[in-house]
């Protein structure tokens, strides 16, 4: 078997190269049906996925497990740190050996940024970052990729506005890197305090995207493709004082966009930045998004663990 994709841990999205993402939304499509239930695999039968949620999760930890059962594989874990041993005061490199013996692969979401990266040392099966603090989420982005090429056909040439809390939020910071390699154009809305961080932008004059900083959306509404919103992550904040200031910064309405050629997608939870009149329209890109987390990661998930048989 020629293999195409050669990572061993999903890490980071600058680990992946285009051909790479190419290659995990090419075996996504080929998967949907699966996804959707409409055919049925025992590609991964007998394989069992390690979950260790330190954070809180919905539609990750769902959709890997989906991810996973739909392959005929299945999955042990924990979300919270309370209701393991971590508790009790076990270390982080003990828990993820516990991991490794009963587990064929592990995904890990958790509060410190580099955690994900930390455990590849300690462990020898594949290891899935599901969100490392303000850090990245790699997976997240594949299937942001995934809907943007699903609804345009493409995904260069389309001019994308990350919004909201570009500083925490581990998606966007995958996201514009991703970006950035498929030649789409960028504008990153945020209040001044919430800006993207430096280390990004900087790689990004490096590879010579092109990218927008404003904090109005009315600066960017009317050339946008995509409308990419993010929730202002109340946790990563020092000073809640500081959150509280900036909370509720934007609002994407029907009135804001209607009449325009966009979609909206978000990567959820959202707290109050779409409103609930955009969920019936045309616009509402969100919840098809958090559908294709399926795919995407069975992708991931087929990609990975068969690499290490
Ligand atoms: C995001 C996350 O956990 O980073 N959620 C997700 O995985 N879909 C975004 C968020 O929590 O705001």
């Amino acid at each position: 078997m020629i293999k195409i994709f050669n990572l061993n841990d999903v890490i980071s999205i600058k680990d992946f190269q285009k051909k790479d993402i190419e290659f995990i939304l090419k075996e996504a499509e080929n998967l949907e049906k699966v996804a959707r239930s409409e055919e049925t695999s025992e590609e991964l039968a007998g394989k069992i996925l390690g979950m260790m949620f330190f954070e809180p999760s919905t539609r990750t930890k769902l959709s890997f497990e989906t991810a996973m059962k739909r392959l005929g594989g299945d999955c042990v874990g924990f979300v919270g740190s309370s209701v393991s041993s971590v508790s009790k005061g076990e270390t982080l490199a003990d828990t993820s050996k516990m991991f490794e013996s009963y587990s064929d692969a592990i995904v890990i979401r958790h509060s410190l940024e580099g955690t994900a990266k930390f455990i590849t040392d300690v462990v020898d099966v594949p290891v899935i970052n599901a969100g490392d603090g303000a850090g990245q989420h790699p997976t997240q982005t594949l299937l942001d990729l995934y809907t943007i090429q699903r609804n345009f056909d493409k995904i260069k040439g389309l001019n994308v506005a990350l919004i909201g809390d570009l500083k925490y939020g581990r998606t966007v910071h995958s996201l514009a890197q991703a970006l950035g390699m498929f030649d789409a154009q960028m504008s990153f809305v945020s209040p001044n305090e919430l800006k993207m961080p430096k280390e990004i932008l900087h790689d990004l004059k490096k590879d010579n995207v092109k990218f927008y900083e404003t904090n109005k959306i009315k600066d960017i509404i009317d050339e946008v493709d995509v409308l990419y919103v993010t929730r202002i992550q109340k946790e990563r904040f020092p000073d809640e004082e500081e959150y509280k200031k900036i909370k509720g910064a934007y609002l994407i309405d029907h009135d804001l966009i209607k009449g325009k050629d966009l979609i909206v997608m978000h990567p959820l939870p959202r707290i109050d930045e779409i409103a609930n009149d955009v969920d019936n329209t045309k616009y509402n890109k969100y919840f098809k998004q958090a559908f294709y987390g399926v795919p995407v990661r069975m992708a991931i998930l087929k990609n990975i663990i068969r690499n290490k048989i």
